[in-house]
């Protein structure tokens, strides 16, 4: 792979952007046998990485880079990096602007880099999520200052963080937006050693299938979601009615889990990138509103039955269990209890008591330090506590011994945002419990 020109002797592959997708993407080429350069403009992270630490947490992440650590070189250098490798993924971060709008500020800062130190052959990869036609632009703006050959590509990167080791070396299907026999050719050498049903498309298709990928997935929570509100009325019981619907083979029984909502540094953004994709081409999306309208709405619903119930009971302290977007990471980009608690704060009344097991530290960054206290342990933060909450359905809160929870807290009272504890048992014990759509 290093043949691809003459100057890139030393790598195979560029990642410009050492976040949750270039560090998984480089470690993980790396560990197919690719010699990888990690470019970040973060020198902090770079020093970290170079010190043989991880910036962020994700498991099984630490054994699989000490094993290949000598196949990767963290810099902060781009120039190098773009010198000495044939392939540059870009992974940088594509945030939501302020008008909803995708904001590719760092996405465009880095291909000037690349377009004003390319001096030959180069396949330039986004793997970062960004619009349709930016492969477009890509070429485009690389023309402007470089007139020899290179070429564009669409990777889409699908790996959820928790699972992202799994998800990069075993997904479900590999994407490739390629428009030239050689960069396609290149392209499945450098991911021949995983299995896995790979389809090349047109640059634009392989942009639109990461949006329509996850605004379908959020459709789909926020559709179920919507089912749970109906079975609150009913007085049905959603996990069941997910059951008999995920039956049948066409819908599946996967992301069919009712709670408080979709969050993440995907989920938001891509739904509402996608919203903004249609509306740059005069395309009104009509169920993606929906979809966004109701994912907020969740929310709101969630923190107004807190209220209903502090308010019933005379109560004020609650326990908050889970602060991550999803489990098994430290990310809370729009994590739904980011958003939860700043609602809660509103009330100077209440004192909130918080407990992640990986999450706290990045979630004291987002979360103003007024009437909250960080927990050692999901036992701190129910004690004395009105009312427990369930935000974030974290593997070790199953295993909780709920007894010795009743017997600390103040009032016995579960909002189990995730559908996570088994209503049966947890009633038995005594507590008022209410989940999401359940009877
Ligand atoms: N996080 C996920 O689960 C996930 C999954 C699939 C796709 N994506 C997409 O992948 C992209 C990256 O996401 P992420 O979560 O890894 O973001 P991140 O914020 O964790 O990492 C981005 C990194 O890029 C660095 N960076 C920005 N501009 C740079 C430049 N010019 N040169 C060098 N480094 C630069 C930043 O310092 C940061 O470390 C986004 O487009 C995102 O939508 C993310």
């Amino acid at each position: 792979m290093s043949g691809i020109n003459k100057k890139a002797k030393k790598r195979d592959i560029a990642i410009i952007g050492t976040g949750y997708v270039g560090l998984i993407t480089g470690v993980c080429f790396a560990s197919l046998g690719h010699n990888i350069i990690c470019v970040d403009k973060d020198k902090n992270k770079i020093a970290l990485l170079n010190n043989g630490q991880i910036p962020i947490y994700e498991p099984g992440l630490d054994k699989i880079l000490k094993k290949h650590r000598k196949n990767i070189l963290f810099t902060t250098d781009s120039k190098k990096a773009i010198e000495e490798s044939g392939i540059i993924f870009i992974a940088v971060n594509t945030p939501t602007g302020k008008r909803g709008e995708i904001d590719m500020k760092y996405f465009k800062a880095a291909i000037r880099e690349i377009a004003t130190q390319i001096e030959e052959y180069k396949i330039i990869v986004n793997k970062s999520t960004v619009p349709v036609g930016t492969g477009e632009w890509v070429q485009k703006e690389i023309k402007k200052y470089y007139q020899g050959n290179f070429s564009v590509v669409s990777n889409p990167e699908f790996l959820r963080e928790g699972s992202a080791l799994k998800d990069f070396l075993k997904p479900d299907r590999i994407i490739i937006g390629a428009e030239d026999n050689k960069s396609k050719k290149i392209m499945l050498e450098i991911y021949s050693k995983i299995e896995a049903p790979l389809l090349v498309v047109d640059i634009k298709s392989a942009e639109l299938i990461k949006y329509a990928a996850n605004a379908f997935l959020a459709t789909k929570i926020s559709f179920i979601n919507e089912i749970a509100n109906l079975c609150e009325k009913i007085n049905g019981d959603v996990v069941k009615v997910a059951e008999g619907i995920g039956l049948d083979k066409r819908i599946g029984p996967k992301f069919l889990n009712a709670g408080i909502g979709y969050g993440g540094s995907c989920f938001p953004k891509d739904v509402r990138g996608l919203d903004s994709i249609g509306k740059e081409y005069k395309y009104n999306f009509n169920i993606i509103k929906a979809v966004m309208l109701v994912n907020q709405k969740q929310q709101e619903r969630f923190v107004r039955k807190i209220k209903k119930i502090l308010n019933k009971i005379k109560g004020n302290r609650i326990g908050v269990w889970g602060l991550s977007f999803k489990p098994n990471t430290d990310d809370v980009r729009k994590s739904p209890a980011i958003a939860i608690i700043k609602e809660l704060q509103k009330n100077i009344n209440y004192k909130i008591q918080a407990y992640d097991p990986i999450a706290i530290e990045n979630a004291k960054k987002e979360i103003p330090f007024k009437n909250i206290k960080y927990s050692k342990n999901a036992y701190e933060a129910a004690k004395n506590a009105d009312i427990l909450i369930l935000i974030t359905d974290w593997s070790e809160f199953s295993k909780i011994n709920m007894q010795r929870v009743k017997k600390s807290m103040r009032q016995y009272y579960i909002l189990d945002g995730r559908n996570q504890l088994n209503p049966e048992n947890i009633k038995k014990l005594g507590f008022y419990y209410e989940g999401i759509g359940r009877k």
